[in-house]
């Protein structure tokens, strides 16, 4: 548990909200182990029929803490989404989110494993793994061109073009935008019309859904062996370097 996430009850909806604002709600390993602990907490507990996850400021999360990768990189720790992505990946009841503003890196790609995304007009969806010398994870290599197309998903995995609220309404990958004062509002107002629907029906058409995304959970694993490796090579080192000391990185020595 650590106070960098927030967890309120109500009316059977569980609001996950991540608050570290003066890290733009960077994750570090406690928060995504208090975030799986809530996504089982929400599965366990029959009082509870929806988890909607947002974040406190002007960011939804800024990714993972690129102080901690750069600690991995030299450590055989396991990597500190390993119980996160699984736990979300595998969640029975509904999960929303409520993006009130950059998602990026990880922000981006647990979305695909949200039910409903409800956005705020300063939302913007970035994935700069390919920047920073990473692969892509949460399996969104298979998910991304799965939903958007191939080309439209190699903008954003490729190059890290950002998605802008609106279009990712246009491209069918949020389902509202609303006003970013009106965004909480809206969001707890969809968890408590899905909470007060029967909960077995609820449960029952998520697991119908995401059925035959069995390949999901062997991307992830591909994905994050990839990833580790990743994270060890010179190119992150110089990525993650660059962004500490607020520089432009330079991949020039790279072949
Ligand atoms: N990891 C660690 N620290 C982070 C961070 C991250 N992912 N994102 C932001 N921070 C820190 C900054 O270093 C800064 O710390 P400081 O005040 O001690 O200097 C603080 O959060 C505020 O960030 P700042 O960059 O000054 O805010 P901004 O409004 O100009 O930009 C972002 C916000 C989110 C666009 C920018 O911080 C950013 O691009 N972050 C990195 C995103 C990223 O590459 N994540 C990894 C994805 S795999």
């Amino acid at each position: 548990m650590t106070e960098n996430v927030v967890l309120t009850r109500s009316d059977g909806v569980l609001e996950i909200r991540l608050n570290r604002p003066e890290k733009k709600n960077a994750l570090t390993r406690a928060m995504y182990d208090t975030m799986a602990e809530a996504f089982g907490q929400v599965d366990a507990d029959p009082t509870l029929r929806v988890a909607l996850l947002t974040g406190t400021g002007d960011t939804f999360t800024s990714g993972n803490d690129i102080a901690d990768f750069q600690v991995r990189a030299t450590s055989n720790r396991e990597g500190a989404a390993s119980r996160f992505l699984p736990a979300l990946s595998s969640m029975e009841k509904p999960l929303i989110a409520a993006v009130n503003g950059a998602a990026i890196g990880v922000g981006t790609t647990m979305l695909m494993h949200c039910d409903l995304i409800i956005a705020a007009s300063s939302a913007r969806f970035v994935m700069p793994f390919t920047g920073l010398g990473l692969v892509p994870e949460a399996a969104s290599s298979l998910l991304f061109p799965r939903l958007l197309g191939h080309q439209r998903a190699s903008a954003m995995l490729l190059l890290g073009e950002p998605l802008e609220a609106a279009t990712a309404h246009a491209w069918g990958f949020v389902n509202r935008v609303v006003d970013d004062v009106a965004l909480m509002e809206t969001a707890h107002a969809v968890a408590r019309r899905l909470a007060s629907l029967p909960p077995q029906a609820v449960r029952l058409t998520k697991r119908l859904m995401r059925h035959g995304a069995d390949d999901v959970s062997g991307r992830i694993e591909e994905e994050l062996a990839l990833f580790r490796e990743r994270l060890a090579s010179p190119e992150a080192a110089e990525a993650f370097r660059a962004f500490m000391e607020k520089r432009k990185p330079d991949f020039s020595r790279f072949s």
